[in-house]
């Protein structure tokens, strides 16, 4: 970002993040405090996101495994093998995004066995259909997990007033898409206040049972 201008794209190591400029000091925080032992994004792009996450837990020695997943394999990701990211290019959703995607059956049960293991799981929204990828995947966290979802304002309303050319210019998932998943799923807000200014939802999963509702 320059001048305070909402440009959407910043730069990390080279490889393009479609994030506002400061998020790596708040997931550098959210790392430091939760210490998950796994992190799925969904929406590699270029990979600065991913790449800075991978930084991050190298540099405080955590033990969490990132399982990143893309319907396609942009320009230089690959680099992030080399960081121990695990690439999944593949659909996990129906092309309605109704349900996952029947025909990826394989990938989408190691998806959820690799989110169900014991120890703590972050999940990140930031594919083509955030709402659908947050509905679904709300489903399948357990109780601790962490659920987030980017281009987040809880509100059109909030949006306008609040994020719009200050924090950021993309909206795609607000409150009322949300509100149903977070009830059946005993989502509590984490951070928010933190989040939302960089656009993210944040929430964790508390159920006393601790049975997942998928
Ligand atoms: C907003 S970008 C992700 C930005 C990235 N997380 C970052 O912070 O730099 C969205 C990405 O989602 C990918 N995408 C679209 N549909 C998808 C799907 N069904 N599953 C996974 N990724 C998808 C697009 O190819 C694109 O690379």
């Amino acid at each position: 970002m320059t001048d305070g201008a909402v440009t959407g794209v910043t730069d990390y190591r080279g490889h393009m993040v479609l994030q506002r400029d400061g998020y790596a000091d708040l997931f550098r925080k959210f790392l430091d405090r939760m210490k998950p032992d796994r992190i799925v994004e969904i929406g590699t792009a270029s990979g600065g996101l991913t790449l800075t996450l991978a930084d991050l837990i190298e540099q405080m020695k955590l033990h969490c495994v990132i399982r990143s997943y893309d319907i396609a394999r942009h320009a230089g990701v690959t680099a992030l093998l080399r960081n121990g990211v695990q690439l999944i290019t593949v659909n996990l959703f129906d092309d309605t995004y109704r349900c996952f995607n029947q025909n990826a059956t394989r990938e989408v049960v190691s998806l959820i066995e690799f989110i169900r293991q014991p120890g703590k799981t972050v999940v990140m929204c930031d594919g083509g259909n955030k709402v659908a990828e947050f509905n679904l995947l709300a489903g399948v966290i357990k109780d601790g997990d962490h659920i987030m979802a980017h281009d987040f304002a809880w509100s059109e309303n909030v949006f306008k007033s609040e994020i719009e050319n200050k924090i950021w210019n993309w909206h795609q998932i607000s409150g009322d898409d949300v509100f149903a998943a977070i009830d059946k799923n005993s989502l509590k807000p984490f951070w928010s206040r933190d989040f939302e200014q960089y656009a993210w939802l944040s929430m964790v999963r508390r159920r006393e049972d601790g049975e997942p509702t998928w």
